[in-house]
C-alpha cells in the first residue's frame, strides 16, 4: 500500500457537450488508475469513486459522467507489459483473512451502490478485463460499450465467494435468470461478442475508436435536457422493481408532469419552429 500513498486513483478529463455552449454542461470521464494491478479495486480506488459519485451529484455542469479504466503503464526494461482492463474485480489481497462481520461493513457502504445512485446518466467504457466487481461496476452503470479485446465474467466462485457488489441482482436484470447462473456458477470468461450476444453490453467496437464512439453517444444524450434525463432514468429504474401496471401508471405521472416544464414547450416548439432547442433544465 506504500508505494500507493500518493497516487491518483482516479484520472480525470472533461469534454463540452457543445463547445461553442460551454453553458450546455460538460461529460466527466474517470479512469480508475491501477493497471498495475489490473484497476483490481481496493480501498483507496474504491473510497475515490465513492467520492467521485457524490461531487458528480453536486455539480450541475455536469451531465453525463463515464468510467473507465487506466491503460496499462509502459512497462520498465525486461518486463512484460500488463494486458489492458477495465477493472479485473475487487482487490483479491483485501479478502485475505477477512471475517463476514468487517466486510459486512465495508461492502455495506459500496463503490457499485454510490455509482448505481448517480441520478444522472452513467456508461461504462470497458477496454480489457471486466471481471468479478468490474463486471459489476460496468453494470452499475446505465450503458456498457466494449472493445473486441475484452474479458467478461463472475469468477468468484473460484475464491468460494459470489459475486458481492450487486452482481447477482444486476446481471439477473441485464441478461435474466439462466445466463445469470452460467456465469456465475461457472465463472467462465467470456468474450465481448459473447456479451454483446445476450445484452450483457450495449456495442461492440474496435480498441481505438472504443472513446471516440462513447464519447458520441454521451454527447448526444448531453445534448438534451438535463431534467427530462433524469426523469426518463426514474421511469426506467421503476421497471426493475415494480409489477407492470403500478410502473405504468407511475410513468403516466411522471409524463404528465413533464408538461408543465419549460422543457417540454422549448422543446415542442424547436420541432415546431425546425431549430434546435436550448434546454433551460427545467
Ligand atoms: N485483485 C488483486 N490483484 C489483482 C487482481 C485482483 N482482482 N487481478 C489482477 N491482479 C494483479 C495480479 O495479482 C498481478 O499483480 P503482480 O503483477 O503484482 O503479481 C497483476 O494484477 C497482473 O495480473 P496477472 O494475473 O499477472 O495478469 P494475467 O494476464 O496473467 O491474468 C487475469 C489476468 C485477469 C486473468 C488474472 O489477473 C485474474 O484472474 N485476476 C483475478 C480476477 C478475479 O477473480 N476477479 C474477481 C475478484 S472478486
Amino acid at each position: 500500500m506504500n508505494e500507493e500513498l500518493n497516487q491518483n486513483f482516479l484520472l480525470e478529463e472533461s469534454f463540452f457537450i457543445d463547445s461553442s455552449d460551454q453553458s450546455q454542461g460538460r461529460i466527466l470521464l474517470l479512469l480508475i488508475n491501477r493497471p498495475d494491478k489490473l484497476n483490481a479495486l481496493n480501498e483507496n480506488v474504491t473510497r475515490e469513486l465513492k467520492n467521485a459519485a457524490k461531487r458528480v451529484m453536486k455539480d450541475d455542469s455536469i451531465r453525463v459522467v463515464i468510467f473507465g479504466g487506466a491503460s496499462p503503464s509502459i512497462p520498465s526494461e525486461g518486463k512484460k507489459s500488463k494486458p489492458n482492463s477495465f477493472v479485473a474485480g475487487a482487490d483479491i489481497s483485501e479478502f485475505k483473512n477477512k471475517k463476514s462481520e468487517e466486510i459486512f461493513d465495508i461492502f455495506s457502504d459500496n463503490c457499485w451502490e454510490a455509482i448505481w445512485n448517480i441520478e444522472k446518466p452513467t456508461i461504462a467504457m470497458i477496454d480489457g478485463f471486466a471481471l468479478g466487481g468490474g463486471c459489476e461496476l460496468a453494470m452499475s452503470c446505465d450503458i456498457r460499450i466494449a472493445s473486441d479485446r475484452s474479458v467478461f465474467g463472475q469468477p468468484e466462485i473460484n475464491l468460494g465467494l459470489i459475486p458481492g457488489g450487486g452482481g447477482t441482482q444486476r446481471l439477473t436484470h441485464l441478461v435474466g435468470y439462466g445466463k445469470s447462473l452460467e456465469l456465475i456458477l461457472s465463472g467462465k470468461f467470456i468474450n465481448s461478442d459473447e456479451a454483446y450476444s445476450f445484452g450483457l453490453i450495449n456495442h461492440v467496437c474496435k480498441p481505438d475508436e472504443l472513446k471516440q464512439k462513447t464519447l458520441e453517444l454521451a454527447t448526444l444524450i448531453g445534448s438534451k435536457s438535463r431534467h427530462t434525463l433524469d426523469i426518463a432514468k426514474k421511469a426506467v429504474r421503476i421497471a426493475l422493481n415494480t409489477p407492470i401496471d403500478e410502473g405504468i401508471s407511475k410513468e403516466l405521472k411522471l409524463f404528465s408532469d413533464l408538461f408543465d416544464t419549460e422543457d417540454k414547450e422549448i422543446g415542442v416548439n424547436a420541432f415546431l419552429e425546425k431549430k434546435k432547442p436550448k434546454w433551460k433544465g427545467r
